[in-house]
């Protein structure tokens, strides 16, 4: 029996509640399907944090580095000021690992009532293709009085960058700054994945989110350098700029309206929680990490301490994640089933609480998980 070996990263919150979720479909998946899945699970997250005072121990990413793929909840924690977790650990990994592509649907599912019916009627069917290595999340900056210098040192697969970065304020004021940074390479490389895949969904239009006429230098760049990969490799695929103010705007009155959407890493950010809303919620929103090397599968959403170990939490992102990562191992046939389990559950009677039903994270997990055995 073919043995899949996947690291595990429940993380914080109600990381470990969707994950063990997924975790109990996917045996199910691999029960009827014929492979086996054996469990690397890695304890980071805040707890180990505040006990280590470490975050992420360099051997683990060598540990990591062995398995196929990695299933990761959520990180992030009230007891941890904002940043050491998310950079240290989810953003670490993603660089780390050079997962250039990060891929987040959003569908319309059964029986869940949306604004996206109710404005259109048509079904949301849109994908973020979002750039996931560079621009304001670079990681590069400071902060300082009067002066703020800083030594710059930043590593992606594509390049290593450093130098000294010196500004003066007169008179001397506080501030701080980070620095948003997108390379050629960097943007060509995520704009043939977008057009790669509107041409694999039998589509003419990519949407790129931009903002270039408030930050040229970074987003007239970006506009630049899609718009030139689109005609020189795609000459069948036309880019559709609108600038991410305008995306909030017409994405709620039109959310049927689009497929393929480009956006920077941070824009990237922002728009996949928006369609999420429109599609129901964050608890069906799910995502890859995707690269050439360890692929990383999580859901859109975060740890919701405001609700983790109240049994509320829907794993349903956390359940087609896995479904994602299942497809990118090869094992497609369980996959589908899973997502048709999900569809078929959502169909059903029943619902998560987050849909307004009364089903826990473990019945949630559980009915979907007998309905990927049955079928
Ligand atoms: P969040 O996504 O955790 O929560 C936003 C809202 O959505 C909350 O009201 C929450 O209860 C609800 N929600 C989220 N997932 C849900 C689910 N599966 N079922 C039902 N309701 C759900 O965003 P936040 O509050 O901004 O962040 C909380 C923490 O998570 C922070 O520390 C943040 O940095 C971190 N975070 C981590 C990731 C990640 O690791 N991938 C992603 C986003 C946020
Ligand atoms: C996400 C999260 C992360 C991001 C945070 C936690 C760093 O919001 O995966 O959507 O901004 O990418
Ligand atoms: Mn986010």
């Amino acid at each position: 029996m073919t043995k899949r070996l996947i690291a595990l990263l429940p993380g914080d919150g109600i990381g470990p509640e969707v994950i063990g979720e997924a975790c109990k479909v996917c045996e199910a998946a691999a029960e009827k399907f014929g492979f086996e899945l054996e469990w690397r699970r890695f304890p980071f997250g805040a707890a180990y944090y505040l006990e280590h005072g470490l975050v992420l121990p360099a051997a683990a990413l060598d540990e990591m580095s062995e398995c196929r793929a990695m299933l990761l909840g959520a990180v992030g924690d009230p007891r941890v000021k904002p940043g050491p977790l998310e950079q240290g650990l989810l953003l670490a990994l993603r660089f780390h690992f050079d997962q250039y592509m990060n891929l987040r649907p959003a569908l319309s599912f059964p029986n869940v009532p949306t604004p996206a019916a109710l404005a259109s009627g048509r079904r949301l069917d849109a994908v973020v293709v979002r750039e996931n290595t560079e621009d304001l999340y670079m990681g590069i900056g400071g902060r300082g009085c009067g002066v703020m210098a800083e030594k710059i040192e930043a590593g992606r697969g594509l390049y290593d960058l450093s130098g000294r970065l010196e500004l003066s304020f007169a008179p001397a004021v506080e501030g701080a700054f980070s620095l948003g940074l997108m390379t050629r390479p960097g943007i060509a490389r995520i704009t043939r994945k977008a057009g790669e895949l509107a041409r694999a969904r039998g589509e003419n239009k990519v949407a790129v989110v931009s903002k270039a006429n408030a930050v040229p230098h970074l987003y007239g760049f970006w506009d630049e350098v899609t718009r030139q990969t689109f005609s020189d490799e795609f000459p069948d695929i036309e880019p559709v700029y609108v600038n991410v103010d305008a995306m909030c705007y017409l994405l709620p009155r039109n959310p049927g309206g689009w497929g393929v959407m480009l956006c920077p890493n941070l824009f990237g950010d922002i728009v996949s929680d928006l369609l999420s809303a429109l599609a129901g919620g964050l608890g069906l929103a799910a995502s890859g990490n995707i690269g050439d090397g360890l692929s990383m599968f999580e859901p859109v959403h975060g740890s919701a301490p405001d609700i983790a170990g109240s049994g509320r939490a829907n794993p349903l992102a956390a359940v087609m994640s896995a479904a994602m990562m299942l497809k990118h191992i090869g094992e497609t046939e369980a996959a589908a089933a899973v997502e048709k389990a999900v569809y078929d559950y959502l169909a059903g009677p029943d619902k998560p609480f987050e849909l307004g039903g009364r089903d826990g994270v473990a019945a949630v997990g559980e009915k979907v998980a007998a309905l990927v055995k049955t079928r």
